[in-house]
């Protein structure tokens, strides 16, 4: 099976990094692309494209089904990336690294399987004021058919958990607590350690939303205890349409299959079916292989620069941002934890954020706006929604430089 090669030298050249991103190198509106939406989805390096072509072109036939050679190839490739992933995250063992088709799936697995098996009327779930929709939803929708109900963990101006309340909100009735480990709107990373730790005490699960952790820092899923972990490959430099739930295998094993096809099952007949074992239980139907042969390759790009050095070039960069966007007369940053990551929200005194994010893609500079699938947020600060800049490893501090004249030319406009 061919590796994913890089070109990335020994000593971290950011700049040669940046440039194995072709999408990176455009224009937009006439202006060099400014791209600080990652937090939405980062890009595709030059190698992880190239893995994806391979696999089209040398290897492709369907996984898990086929005694012929093409078919192994395809399987090969695509658990190839279990590995990885196990690895990438320090799990146990491959049944633990469940393939689904991104951070939504994974958290709609869990509150349907584990949900409809263990809750009932009565029972309370846990999550905070700041998680995004899809670990908000799936639980409403399960709480909803088992008459169990949500309670939220309340946050403060600055966007950190009040850790009071959460001891407070605990109860005999608590069945499961869900928590985003950073916060897509505010940049929040928040105490997911003490949060679990607590959780256990009283043995109850803990679902850790990653899609933001896991691309800029380094994620130990052993270490942090965490029961379930769900992220997405499209933000991790991967492609869209895939993604992972780790879960611990005890708790897997006790649940019930998600969806039912092929590939999840052991035995049918009319009268019963029974189960394949861990991960494939819960993995029905012929899956994004060439998705999940381009997360592996994702996953061999970041570690090959190393997910320390990331986090150190991102806080870099985001300190630098911070400062900057500090300076700018009428900004006022939203979500200003002690602890962040990527994330910058912000607003323009009296200009609609809509209206800003317009002008500065005119600039050809790509931010977020609007509530960022996160409404219960807009709600806490009174707002309709805000400006997110979202950074990533590739940026440079001529991106932030951009942003801020950028910002400076929305003020002009609008007078
Ligand atoms: N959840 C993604 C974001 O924050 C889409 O933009």
């Amino acid at each position: 099976m061919p590796e994913t090669t890089t070109d990335i030298p020994t000593k971290i050249n950011w700049e040669e990094i940046r440039a194995q991103f072709p999408v990176l190198q455009q224009e937009v509106n006439g202006k060099k692309l400014v791209y600080l939406d990652n937090g939405a989805s980062s890009q595709m390096p030059k190698s992880v494209s190239d893995r994806i072509d391979a696999y089209h072109k040398n290897e492709h036939a369907n996984v898990h089904r086929g005694i012929h050679s093409l078919s192994q190839k395809a399987t090969d490739a695509f658990e190839a990336t279990r590995s990885k992933v196990r690895d990438f995250i320090n799990a146990v063992s491959l049944e633990e690294i469940i393939y689904t088709t991104g951070t939504t799936d994974s958290i709609n697995l869990v509150a349907q399987s584990y949900g409809r098996k263990n809750f009932k009327a009565g029972d309370e779930i846990l999550v905070s004021e700041m998680e995004h929709h899809a670990n908000i939803v799936p639980w409403q929708m399960i709480a909803e058919e088992t008459g169990a109900k949500l309670k939220v963990i309340p946050m403060n101006d600055e966007g950190e958990l009040i850790m009071d309340k959460f001891y407070e909100l605990f109860s005999d009735k608590t069945k499961m607590v869900a928590v985003v480990h950073v916060s897509n709107a505010l940049g929040t990373i928040n105490p997911v350690e003490e949060i679990i730790a607590a959780a256990h005490k009283r043995n109850v699960p803990v679902l850790i939303d990653g899609a933001q952790a896991v691309p800029h820092s380094k994620v130990d899923v052993q270490a942090l205890d965490a029961d379930f972990y769900a992220f997405s490959a499209h933000k991790m430099c991967g492609p869209t349409g895939f993604g992972i739930l780790y879960g611990k295998k005890d708790l897997l094993n006790a649940m019930p299959p998600y969806r039912g096809g092929g590939d999840m099952i052991d035995k049918v007949t009319f009268e019963k079916t029974t189960w394949n074992d861990l991960p494939h239980k819960f993995e029905a139907g012929t899956p994004p292989i060439s998705a999940g042969v381009g997360l592996g390759a994702g996953i061999d790009f970041l570690n090959q620069i190393g997910m320390e050095a990331i986090a150190e070039r991102e806080h870099e960069l985001l300190e630098y941002a911070t400062e900057k966007l500090n300076q700018i007369e009428g900004l006022k940053i939203v979500g200003t934890a002690d602890k962040k990551a990527s994330v910058i929200s912000f607003l323009l005194d009296g200009i609609h954020p809509t209206d800003a994010g317009t002008i500065l893609d005119q600039q050809g500079i790509a931010v977020r706006t609007g509530h960022h699938c996160a409404q219960p947020i807009m709600q806490h600060y009174e707002i309709p929604g805000t400006l997110r800049a979202s950074i990533s490893f590739y940026n440079n501090e001529e991106d932030i430089d951009r942003l801020v004249e950028g910002i400076e030319l929305v003020k002009e406009f609008f007078g």
